[in-house]
């Protein structure tokens, strides 16, 4: 017995280091798979904007919200996020392009998320949240706060609806600003 029990040890050592490896590589695997294949993005940039003036001058002016078709063909989306909606409430995107958001906010912190997409952002006041994304199919995505911002906060939410690129460009082209909410 006393001859065999070096061995044994090695043995074990052996197997519990090629578990370990296993687990390392597993996570090294799962870290690249997910960022490569699913695309995980990193967090936000850091752009600052001067949260008490949002609505008199600047990027985040009323009628500069919603979605606008840029030169190359692409969209950039800006969005306000307040005590307790979106502006604009319907937000409609074209398939196959390029989607840019830009969201902040006038008050409190709240939470930009789309449904079944890996869309997911804090919304700072104070700062400018952008998300770079693409939508390859037509449907609605539910939209809702998922960060608790006071009373109101469960009553949050908006609509994503993202139409097929020629329709996009047929019904909402002309409008240099587009949105669906009525
Ligand atoms: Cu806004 Cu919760």
């Amino acid at each position: 017995m006393s001859e065999l029990s070096p061995n044994i040890i090695e043995q074990s050592e052996r197997w519990w280091a090629y578990v370990v490896a296993g687990v390392i590589g597993l996570v090294f695997a799962v870290i690249i798979y997910s960022s490569l294949h699913l695309a995980a993005q990193p967090p936000s940039n850091v752009e600052t904007i001067d949260a008490s003036r949002l609505h008199l001058a600047g990027e985040f002016v009323e009628e500069n919200l919603g979605t606008a078709v840029q030169p190359d063909g692409s969209v950039v989306v800006r969005v306000i996020a307040q005590q307790y909606s979106f502006v604009p409430s319907c937000i409609v995107v074209p398939t196959k392009t390029p989607v840019v958001f830009r969201v902040t906010s006038p008050d409190v912190v709240h939470g930009f998320l789309i449904m079944d997409t890996n869309v997911n952002s804090m919304v700072v006041p104070g700062f400018i949240a952008e998300i770079r994304t693409r939508f390859d199919h037509t449907g609605e995505h539910l939209m809702p706060c998922h960060e608790y911002c006071s009373v109101g906060h469960e009553g949050m939410w908006a609509h994503v609806k993202v139409v097929d690129r020629q329709e996009f460009t047929k019904s909402y082209g002309s409008q240099p600003r587009a949105s669906c909410a009525g």
